[in-house]
């Protein structure tokens, strides 16, 4: 994947800089509450404010003027190191002086992921949805904030977005693409489904960066809300093993979503033909005959039901 390369890339330039930092002897903490985020900043810059860097980079200031972050020039309780392009980019006064030939304390085009992921999260670590980015499946993979998002040039997309989804996560995830496209899926090319319903691209706790819903249960309960119970007879599997032993949550030719083209073949996985041809009172009564192929035909409360331990109604 190209992420990779980038990233490798990214790694070296951040590290000779490092390098460069550690030798002339000058490592200043950047803000009093990001004591691991080192600012390289040259001797003892200083922040001069949004306004002086406003008077060189204009179109950088209405990008931002637009944005949510502009609410940082409200909020004055972090100080200046909170504030504005410099919360980002470090105190700009040598960067000022200079007349702009002395590199920012963070100049993000010459990042690691890591430090720019760390940046960002100085201010949003807090926030639940990011808080558990840095153990991600993208974080750990060198995937950073500014894949995702673009401070400066987000054009029109919601949550200054580089791209809306689906083709921002397709960017990356072509494979998952042909499921979409399958006679019967969740509709997220259509726009009724997005990807973040099921996922949180900053990292959860489950495998897959898969979402809890509300309740903390499995995230397809979200929307079908009828699938929780509990019921007075569970199908053990739905509460067990999850939604996904038998449906596959993207797309299938199978109506309903499931695993398999046909519902018995799904069934037959787990039941064998022995386990239920004699059941109870009717002994060899289920057999492989047309009749009884449409197994939901008679046992039409899969899911779960209050009322019939066989799932009949
Ligand atoms: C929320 C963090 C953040 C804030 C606030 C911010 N920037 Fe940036 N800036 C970035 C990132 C990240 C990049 C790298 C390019 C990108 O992702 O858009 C960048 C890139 C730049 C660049 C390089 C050219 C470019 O457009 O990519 C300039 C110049 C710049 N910023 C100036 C400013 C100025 C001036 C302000 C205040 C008006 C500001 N920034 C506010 C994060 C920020
Ligand atoms: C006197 C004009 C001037 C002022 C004021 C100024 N800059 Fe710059 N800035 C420049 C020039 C020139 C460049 C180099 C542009 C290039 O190489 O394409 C630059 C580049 C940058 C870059 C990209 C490369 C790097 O060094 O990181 C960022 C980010 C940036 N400025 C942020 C800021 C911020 C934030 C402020 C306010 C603290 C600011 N600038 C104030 C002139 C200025
Ligand atoms: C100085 C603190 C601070 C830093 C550093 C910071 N942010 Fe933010 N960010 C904010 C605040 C405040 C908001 C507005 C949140 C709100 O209103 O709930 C915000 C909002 C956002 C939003 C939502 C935008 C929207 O339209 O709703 C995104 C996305 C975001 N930040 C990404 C980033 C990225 C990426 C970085 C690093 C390049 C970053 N932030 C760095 C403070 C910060
Ligand atoms: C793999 C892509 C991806 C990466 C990496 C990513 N984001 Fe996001 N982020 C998104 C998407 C997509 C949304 C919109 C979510 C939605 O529509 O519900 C979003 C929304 C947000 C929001 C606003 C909405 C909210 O619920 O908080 C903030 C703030 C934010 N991201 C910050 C960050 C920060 C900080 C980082 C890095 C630490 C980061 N993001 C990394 C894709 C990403
Ligand atoms: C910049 C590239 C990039 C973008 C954009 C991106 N991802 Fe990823 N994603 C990755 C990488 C790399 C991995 C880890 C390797 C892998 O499993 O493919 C990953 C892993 C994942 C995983 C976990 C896969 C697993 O097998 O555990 C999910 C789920 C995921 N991404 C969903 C999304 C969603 C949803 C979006 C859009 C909001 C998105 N990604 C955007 C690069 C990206
Ligand atoms: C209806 C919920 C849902 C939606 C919507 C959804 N996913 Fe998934 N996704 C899942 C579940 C559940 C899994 C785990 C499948 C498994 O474990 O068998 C998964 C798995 C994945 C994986 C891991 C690889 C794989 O195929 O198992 C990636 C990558 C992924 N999804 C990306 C995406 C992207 C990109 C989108 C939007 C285009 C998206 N998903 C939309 C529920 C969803
Ligand atoms: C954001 C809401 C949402 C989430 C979350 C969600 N679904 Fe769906 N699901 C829908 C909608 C809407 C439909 C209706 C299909 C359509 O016409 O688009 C649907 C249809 C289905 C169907 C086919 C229904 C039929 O007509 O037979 C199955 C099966 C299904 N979802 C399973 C799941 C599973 C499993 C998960 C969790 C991995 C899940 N859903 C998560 C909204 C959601
Ligand atoms: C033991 C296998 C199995 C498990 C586990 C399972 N399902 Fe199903 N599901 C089915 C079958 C079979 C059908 C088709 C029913 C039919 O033919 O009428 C179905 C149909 C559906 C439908 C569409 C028809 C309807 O009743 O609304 C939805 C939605 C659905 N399942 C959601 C879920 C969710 C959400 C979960 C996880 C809580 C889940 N399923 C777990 C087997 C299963
Ligand atoms: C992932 C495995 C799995 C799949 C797939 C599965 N089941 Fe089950 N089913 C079980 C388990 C485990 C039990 C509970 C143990 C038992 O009673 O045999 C059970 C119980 C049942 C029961 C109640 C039996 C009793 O004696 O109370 C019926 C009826 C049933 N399943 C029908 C079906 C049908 C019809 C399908 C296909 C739509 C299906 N099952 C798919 C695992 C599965
Ligand atoms: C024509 C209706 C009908 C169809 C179709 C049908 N069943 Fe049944 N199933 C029953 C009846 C009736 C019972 C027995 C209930 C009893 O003993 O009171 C039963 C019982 C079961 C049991 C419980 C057996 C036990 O010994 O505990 C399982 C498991 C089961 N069926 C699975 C299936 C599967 C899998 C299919 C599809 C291959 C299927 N059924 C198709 C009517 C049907």
């Amino acid at each position: 994947m190209s992420v990779d390369a980038k990233a490798v890339k990214r790694g070296a330039a951040a590290a000779a800089l490092l390098l460069v930092a550690l030798l002339l002897g000058w490592l200043v903490v950047a803000a009093p509450a990001a004591q691991k985020t080192a600012v390289p900043a040259a001797n003892k810059a200083e922040y001069v404010g949004t306004d002086t860097c406003k008077t060189c980079h204009e179109d950088q200031f209405k990008s931002f003027e637009v944005s949510a972050h502009y609410r940082t020039l409200l909020d004055r309780r972090g100080g200046p190191a909170r504030q504005g392009c410099e919360a980002c980019h470090g105190p700009g006064s040598e960067h000022v002086n200079s007349g702009g030939q002395t590199p920012m304390p963070f100049d993000f085009a010459k990042l690691s992921t890591r430090a720019t992921s760390e940046r960002c999260l100085d201010c949003h670590q807090t926030g639940h949805e990011q808080m558990n980015f840095l153990s991600s499946q993208h974080a750990r993979n060198a995937v950073t904030c500014t894949d995702c998002h673009s401070i400066h040039h987000s054009g029109e997309n919601k949550f200054l977005l580089v791209k809306d989804q689906p083709q921002l996560c397709f960017n990356c995830h072509r494979e998952v693409q042909p499921a979409f496209r399958m006679p019967f899926h969740h509709r997220v090319l259509e726009g009724m489904v997005r990807c973040t319903d099921c996922h949180n691209p900053h990292g959860t706790f489950l495998p897959k960066q898969l979402r809890t819903a509300t309740a903390g249960d499995q995230v397809c309960f979200t929307c079908h809300v009828d699938k929780q119970g509990p019921f007075v007879f569970e199908h053990e599997p739905v509460k067990t093993e999850g939604c996904t032993a038998c449906h596959t949550p993207h797309g299938s030719p199978n109506p309903h979503l499931l695993r398999v083209a046909n519902v018995n073949q799904l069934c037959l996985q787990c039941h064998t033909v022995s386990s239920f041809s004699h059941a109870p009172g009717t002994p060899g009564f289920h057999n492989q005959a047309a009749k009884y192929q449409a197994c939901t035909l008679c046992h039409t409360q899969i899911h779960g039901s209050n009322v019939n331990q066989f799932f009949f109604q």
